[in-house]
């Protein structure tokens, strides 16, 4: 995969993390910090190993994906350390460093193994904090602390501010991931099946699907009214009526998160499906020029709830007003998930409800147990904007019996219910006025 450009605000970049980790290491009482890259999990009792990820705690400091048994020592005042595993192997192409700047900005001490590692830490180990997987030989190795919470809360609270580096991987694995969604959608519109159209997306992103920020969602008809939708058939369908395409490509151990709904078909339901989606990027788009310091993200969901439950009373699925739909549940039964989320070495980033750097959390609203942001808006922030409606069956059955079913028109959701629903997402990186959305590059300030 491509390697991150800008030399320069990536150094920038290492000495903002130093400089966090410094602060959030005197805070917590310890002298020095290990991260572990990690290494594959094993399939059980096979000698198959699941696809290798390094863990974002140690991605956050260098963009090396093939590291499998590394190690990261970083001690304040001192260079970072890479302990750069290098396996002794002749089945498999052993790890080697990138012909990019970056490894210049550390002491680089090549192991072939595990005891090679351990005489590769520096200095006494007893205040020094491990973050990774709790190996069977950190005890003997002296370890101050395996994974200590209080240490990896401030960590996590401080990586929702992104880096001028991090908002540039971001653009660029927003940037890929859009011609990924262009051919994603003409093969859709070509008569692809969902597995055609995965490939067209990989194809298009130069990506592997292992290499992809998360599992995309490849959805055409009634299966886009499930939320995570798992399954790629091969086979297109009969007719096809809509393509719910939720998928993200990578950069530098970044990735983007991006959905788009496709309509196909002229027929009347199909126009009025097309119109929904129309409607449904308009508000999403309003939703987007909200989003600056100091917006609470829960009143953005509010909101989002709102502008969602207007274009369901538009196209008369609804049939009472916006405010009755706010209380009677009948908009939230269209739309059960939350309006967006942390973004950036994972797709649901860390920190998405924390208070302050010592742990205290803020709490989802009663009616929104499936938000997963609940924090004022800061500049730095990436967050996702992700409106969405959907026709599920496991919620609107069960309404069918309640006193909600007198605001619906089943009818109307009969004739929608093919296609599945609708969801509109982007990428925003929080600026000082406003926000930038890197997947339209479009400024709101
Ligand atoms: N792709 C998962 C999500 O949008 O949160
Ligand atoms: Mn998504
Ligand atoms: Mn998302």
């Amino acid at each position: 995969m491509t390697q991150p450009r800008p030399a320069a605000d990536y150094r920038a970049h290492l000495a903002e993390i130093a400089r966090r980790t410094t602060a959030a290491l005197e805070k917590s009482g310890y002298d020095s910090l290990i991260l572990q890259a990690g290494e594959p999990p094993g399939w059980f009792r096979d000698d198959q190993t699941y696809p290798y990820r390094p863990h974002a705690d140690f991605r956050l400091w260098l963009p090396l994906l093939d590291a499998p048994g590394s190690l990261l020592q970083f001690t304040p005042g001192r260079r970072p350390r890479l302990i750069f595993f290098v396996a002794r192997d002749f089945w498999y192409q052993p790890a080697s460093l990138p012909d990019s700047d970056w490894p210049a900005e550390f002491d680089v001490v090549t192991v072939h193994s595990r005891a090679e590692a351990r005489a590769a830490l520096q200095g006494p180990l007893q205040r020094t904090a491990w973050i990774g997987d709790a190996l069977p030989e950190l005890i003997a190795w002296g370890i101050g602390a395996i994974n200590p919470e209080h240490l990896l809360r401030r960590l996590d609270y401080a990586r929702a501010i992104k880096t001028p580096y991090e908002i540039e991987c971001l653009r660029t694995a927003n940037r890929i991931a859009a011609s990924g969604h262009a051919a994603a959608r003409a093969k859709f519109l070509a008569g692809g099946s969902e597995f055609d159209i995965h490939q067209a997306f990989c194809d298009a992103c130069g990506q592997r699907e292992q290499e992809l920020p998360y599992n995309a969602i490849v959805a055409i008809n009634e299966a886009a009214a499930v939320l995570h939708y798992q399954v790629l058939r091969r086979t297109p369908p009969t007719r096809a009526r809509s393509l719910l395409l939720d998928a993200g490509a990578s950069f530098a151990g970044y990735g983007s998160d991006i959905t788009r709904t496709a309509t196909a078909g002229d027929g009347a339901d199909d126009r009025d499906f097309a119109a929904m989606v129309a409607a449904l990027d308009r508000a999403q788009q309003a939703l987007c020029a909200q989003v600056r310091p100091g917006a609470d993200w829960r009143d953005i969901h509010a909101s989002a709830v709102r502008a969602i439950a207007a274009v369901l009373v538009e196209a008369g699925v609804l049939r009472c007003s916006v405010e009755e739909s706010l209380t009677n549940g009948a908009a939230r039964l269209f739309f059960p998930h939350g309006i967006g989320h942390m973004l950036g070495l994972q797709v649901h980033d860390v920190g998405g409800f924390m208070a302050d750097e010592e742990g205290a959390t803020i709490a989802r609203p009663a009616l929104d147990p499936a938000l997963r942001l609940t924090r004022v808006l800061q500049p730095g922030f990436v967050v996702t904007m992700e409106p969405g409606l959907y026709f599920i069956d496991a919620l609107l059955e069960p309404a069918r019996a309640a006193d909600v079913a007198r605001a619906i028109d089943w009818q109307r959701v009969a004739a929608l219910q093919p296609y599945g629903g609708i969801r509109i997402e982007d990428n925003l990186a929080v600026t000082a006025q406003g926000c930038e959305n890197l997947t339209r590059g479009i400024h709101h300030e």
